[in-house]
């Protein structure tokens, strides 16, 4: 399977959002990386429900959207209607993560888990078969442009052991510092899907750049 490509918008030209998401409309790209941050569980806040519905106006391709908010249960039904296709909530953030898991499904949308650097595989063992996706948090989350954390190769490779073993069918996604260097040992770590922020929307041809991440 080819890998499947994310460009998160976080480092997409604000002030000409049209022209990137028409961009990434039209590139080999498959999915929208959207980052929904809440000033509480991150350091920072991004855009929230009304942007990704203006966004949600013109993408072509599913939105993959990236809950980094505590108690996202109170707003499931809200992201839905906002256009979400993946909703993706932290295991850090979910008290009840299987509720949470079953509220995201009923609402029609995929079940996607991300785990923060610190947070071991391990966690995912009894869930794993429930769930569509794991975001695996190749740097704290918060910011774009940050510098890849290492030891994520090794967590890949646990959870593609995981997924395995337990017969699951389960994407597994990377966020943060992904690059052409980072991606090529991601996949061949077991990486499903690539998120891309700064490496993209940085580039001198963006659309060149989601081809060459694609075709890794
Ligand atoms: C970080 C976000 C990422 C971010 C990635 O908290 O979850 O999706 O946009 O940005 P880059 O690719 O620049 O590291
Ligand atoms: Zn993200």
């Amino acid at each position: 399977m080819q890998t499947l490509i994310s460009p998160s918008l976080l480092a997409a030209d604000f002030t000409n959002l049209k022209a990137d998401i028409e961009m990434v409309n039209n590139s080999q790209a498959d999915w929208f990386h959207l980052d929904i941050m809440d000033g509480v569980f991150v350091p920072n806040i991004s855009y929230g429900l009304p942007v990704v519905e203006q966004i949600n106006k013109i993408a072509k391709k599913p939105l993959d959207v990236h809950l980094m908010i505590i108690d996202p249960d109170r707003y499931v039904e809200a992201f839905k209607k906002a256009g979400a296709d993946i909703l993706t909530v932290h295991y850090e953030a979910c008290t009840h993560l299987h509720r949470t898991i079953q509220n995201i499904h009923s609402h029609g949308m995929k079940a996607g888990v991300s785990l923060n650097p610190h947070t071991p595989v391990s966690v995912l063992e009894e869930i794993i078969t429930d769930i569509d996706l794991v975001l695996l948090m190749s740097v704290n989350p918060g910011f774009g442009g940050q510098s890849f954390i290492e030891n994520t190769y090794a967590k890949v490779e646990k959870l593609a052991e995981l997924i395995k073993e337990k017969n699951a069918s389960v994407v597994i996604e990377i966020d943060g510092g992904v690059n052409l260097g980072t991606g090529k040992k991601l996949i061949e770590a077991g990486a499903n899907a690539l998120v891309a922020g700064s490496f993209v929307f940085g580039a001198n041809d963006p659309d060149q750049t989601i081809s060459d991440l694609k075709n890794l």
